[in-house]
């Protein structure tokens, strides 16, 4: 394996990481946040998830819907990484920066972890397959094989990224696991029995050779740069309620966005971060099947999601829209020890006459101030609302506190009251300069 990148020379004291997580279930505007803090960073890596994530950033007007990379690779003095937490397709992977060196985007410096799973045309498979499998009950998933990719890792017969290195022990692994999945798309689920030859000779033959310079020691790598004085920031994709433990089970995804994932994902240790930046859109959307107190619908729903573009940015899909749900956003501070709030989208509230936030649940006639443990109860919960005035102005040129109108500093001050940690950034509009920062 080779060790590409900056494995520098010791320079100053080992630094803290930062970590960026959603606070709702995705599509919060992380990409943009991350893409911003990138200006002061060395390293920007991916822990978990896999192309199922979708980060849009729009500079000078050109609009770039990463999947996989890392959304530093738009700075050229960023080393992206995928973490070992992260699942691989590699073809999305090659497609991916090839469409990226066209728009003239230098790819050149990502590495990624030869711990990584890869997501094999089989999880493509059995996602698809599952799904229908389920019919009503079904999760909605992204369809890209991340679920079953991941089960395969913790049933330890996943193939590594590390094994498209040594073709025999890829076509070992494959033979193993493809014999299984086989029988069960074939017994289970009706479907063609794949062939095991022309998946090697995708793999090792076309993929391999493209992957394989990228390849690093990733965990290495990172500790190193963090010895020499480096910034670090950790990437999560997905987000809070998405989390396979922590998120609104089983309608979640199949690794774990909160700040423990970072670690696990990339083998930085906890004490090796200090800043946790909890993103939080003004409002709240959700894509799939599951519980979703605040969701609203008619008029409403159509105004958010026209105005805030709220469509899968892989898949399509229209987002369920709701309002802001204060009761989550606290909890989700204390699962990932966030730090600081970073809120996104703003703008899209303005010129509606009253806004509300949630402030707390009824269920059963009691008054819940947090997320109720047991989940049979969350689907129920009535939100109880805070109403904020609205106002009138459009804030998309505003780039200070005081360009804000009283009625948008109150919003931000109530959401820091309930979320218990400052917000310290506030985003107008879809440009990289289109955001208010506020003191912390
Ligand atoms: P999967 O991650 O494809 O298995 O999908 C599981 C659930 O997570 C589904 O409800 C998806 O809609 C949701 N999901 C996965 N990735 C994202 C994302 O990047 N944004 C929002 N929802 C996501």
């Amino acid at each position: 394996m080779t060790v590409p990148g900056d494995a520098a020379e010791p320079e100053g004291a080992r630094v803290p990481a930062t970590v960026v997580v959603g606070t709702q279930w995705g599509d919060e505007g992380k990409g943009k946040l991350t893409d911003l803090l990138a200006k002061d960073m060395h390293f920007v890596v991916r822990y978990q998830g896999g192309h199922n994530a979708g980060h849009t950033i729009v500079v000078g007007g050109e609009h770039f819907a990463l999947k996989l990379v890392p959304s530093g690779v738009l700075y050229p003095h960023i080393v992206p990484v995928i973490g070992n937490g992260v699942v691989v397709d590699p073809a999305v992977l090659v497609a991916e920066c090839e469409a990226l060196e066209r728009c003239g985007v230098d790819t050149s410096r990502l590495v990624i972890s030869g711990d990584a799973h890869l997501i094999m045309p089989y999880h493509y498979e059995i996602d698809r397959a599952t799904e229908r499998y389920l019919g009503r009950q079904k999760l909605g998933t992204t369809k890209s094989g991340i679920g079953p990719a991941y089960a395969d890792k913790a049933s330890r017969i996943g193939l590594r990224v590390q094994d498209l290195l040594d073709e025999k022990i890829f076509r070992q692994k494959l033979s193993v696991a493809l014999r299984e999945k086989n029988a069960v798309l074939a017994k289970v689920y009706n479907r063609l029995a794949l062939d095991e030859g022309e998946i090697a000779e995708r793999y090792l033959g076309e993929l391999a050779p493209l992957v394989a310079p990228r390849i690093a020691d990733t965990v290495g790598l990172l500790h190193d740069a963090l010895d020499a004085g480096r910034n670090v920031m950790l990437e999560g994709a997905q987000a809070t309620y998405l989390d396979l433990d922590h998120g609104t089970y089983p309608f979640v995804t199949s690794s774990n966005p909160t700040a423990g994932g970072a670690c696990v994902g990339s083998g930085i240790g906890p004490r090796d971060i200090t800043r946790v930046v909890g993103i939080a859109k003004a409002y709240v959307t959700r894509v799939g099947a599951g519980p979703f107190p605040t969701e609203v619908d008619g008029g409403l729903a159509d105004l958010l999601v026209e105005r805030g573009h709220e469509y899968g940015t892989n898949t399509g899909r229209r987002r369920r829209p709701g309002w802001l749900d204060l009761v989550l956003l606290r909890h989700a501070v204390r699962l990932s020890s966030i730090s600081e709030i970073a809120v996104t989208k703003l703008d899209v509230l303005s010129k509606l006459a009253k806004l509300k936030v949630c402030v707390a649940y009824e269920a059963d006639g009691v008054r819940l101030s947090r997320v109720p443990y047991h989940q049979s109860v969350l689907h129920r919960v009535t939100p109880i609302y805070e109403e904020l005035d609205g106002w009138e102005e459009d804030l998309s040129g505003a780039t200070e506190l005081g360009e804000l109108p009283p009625a948008a500093r109150v919003f931000l001050e109530v959401v820091a009251r309930h979320a218990g940690v400052p917000v310290t950034f506030a985003g107008v509009g879809p440009g990289r300069e289109q955001f208010v920062r506020l003191a912390a």
